[in-house]
């Protein structure tokens, strides 16, 4: 089975060298993850997955597993975000726990972010921390959330404020797990793309101008190319700042300030991420632009690609606007996400087709306008 690689290589610590692992993309390879599973010394896995993956993908990757020699339990989980949770965590740290899981076993994580970010954290946690894959089943997750080795729950008090920095020990990005995606999610995921080309690849962006039409069709090739190249520029961010300290892995956030407002203030499951993350850009470049950063060139260019790959811009574009609080409620909200230091406004924000800067100390009063 054909398939690209990509190799994600992090520095060397106190205690080891470099780790690297690879994120193998392709069309039908889920049928090799056993044999590198094997090759890795795993003697047994535990697939942790939710209940809308579990046929017929988790079922995949235990077939594959079986056939390397690998014998494979199957742990599932209730499809959506309210599974990232302390309660779901406990549950199946109690389930290794019974299956008396020890260091030999490997997680393996099949299905979207939520089934990747869960699982990925209690490999994390069990046993001083378990090896895992990623076999990841959404477009927002072969592009974005399986590579990284951000892994966590939520809690009320926020998204993602439990969790670890733990890679997996490889990724594999099989496209044909796509064919089961619903439009919706499909399409959610290729905001996570545009924002790709606008922070770190005008070439990249201009490829997505131009084959729209194959890319909302799915066209296989097209799809290997751009999760190829996302799952590329996203581990060269990565292999630069694993732990979020240089500032560099922050540029992902790209309308991701405003994205996260947008998707709290309309209630966790309204919108999905990745169309929060498009009104997100769609207002960061606003943004950008009434601070004379980007010109109405700009502005445009990043709507019609949205817009041409069936991604909302507005909440009207979502049908319906009754859920979007006054701006002053956003702010507020924005003034409690993780990423804002201390009360001032920070924001990623392009200054051409593939490039961006944080920027700080941004006045409430034009973000307001905005908003
Ligand atoms: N760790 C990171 O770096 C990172 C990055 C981005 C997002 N995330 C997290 O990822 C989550 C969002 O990920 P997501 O969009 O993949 O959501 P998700 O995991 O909830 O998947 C979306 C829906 O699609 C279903 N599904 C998954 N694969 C399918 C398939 N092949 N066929 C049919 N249905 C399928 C799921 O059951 C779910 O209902 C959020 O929790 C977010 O915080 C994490
Ligand atoms: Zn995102």
């Amino acid at each position: 089975m054909s398939h690209r690689t990509i190799r994600l290589r992090l520095g060397a610590t106190a205690t080891a060298g470099e780790r690297s692992y690879s994120i193998l993309i392709g069309s039908g390879i889920i049928a090799e993850l056993g044999n590198a599973v094997r090759q890795d010394g795993a003697v047994r896995a535990v697939i942790i997955c939710d209940d809308r993956v579990r046929e017929p993908h988790a079922s995949a990757a235990c077939r594959s597993l079986a056939a390397a020699g690998i014998g494979a339990e199957i742990l599932s989980v209730a499809a959506g975000e309210s599974s990232k949770s302390v309660s779901e965590a406990g549950r199946l740290w109690n389930a290794l726990a019974t299956l008396a899981v020890d260091r030999r076993t490997q997680i393996i994580a099949v299905g979207g972010g939520v089934a990747g970010d869960l699982a990925g954290f209690v490999a994390a946690t069990f046993a001083r921390g378990l090896p895992f894959w990623q076999v990841p089943t959404t477009l927002v997750a072969q592009v974005d959330s399986a590579i990284g080795g951000k892994t966590g729950i939520n809690l009320d008090a926020g998204k993602n404020l439990v969790g670890a920095f733990w890679q997996p020990r490889g990724v594999f990005a099989d496209i044909d797990t796509l064919a089961t995606l619903p439009d919706r999610e499909y399409r959610s995921g290729l905001a996570e793309v545009v924002k790709y080309g606008v922070i770190l690849d005008a070439e990249f962006f201009a490829w997505l101008e131009q084959h729209a039409g194959e890319i909302l069709l799915r066209d296989p090739a097209a799809v290997i190319h751009l999760v190829e190249r996302s799952a590329f520029l996203k581990a060269r961010v990565v292999e630069e700042d694993e732990h979020e300290q240089t500032g560099l892995r922050a540029i992902l956030n790209y309308g991701h300030t405003f994205g996260h407002a947008y998707e709290a203030a309309a209630g966790y499951g309204r919108l999905l991420h990745g169309e929060a993350v498009a009104l997100g850009m769609t207002t960061a470049a606003r943004l950008a632009a009434d601070i004379g950063r980007i010109d109405a060139g700009f502005v445009a260019r990043q709507d019609a690609l949205l817009r041409s790959l069936g991604l909302p811009l507005t909440a009207a574009d979502l049908g319906t606007t009754e859920w979007m609080p006054p701006a002053d409620a956003l702010l507020a909200i924005m003034g409690r996400d993780k990423k804002s230091i201390g009360g001032s406004l920070r924001f990623v924000l392009p200054t051409r087709i593939g490039h961006v800067e944080l920027v700080d100390g941004i006045d409430p009063a034009i973000v307001r306008r905005l908003l």
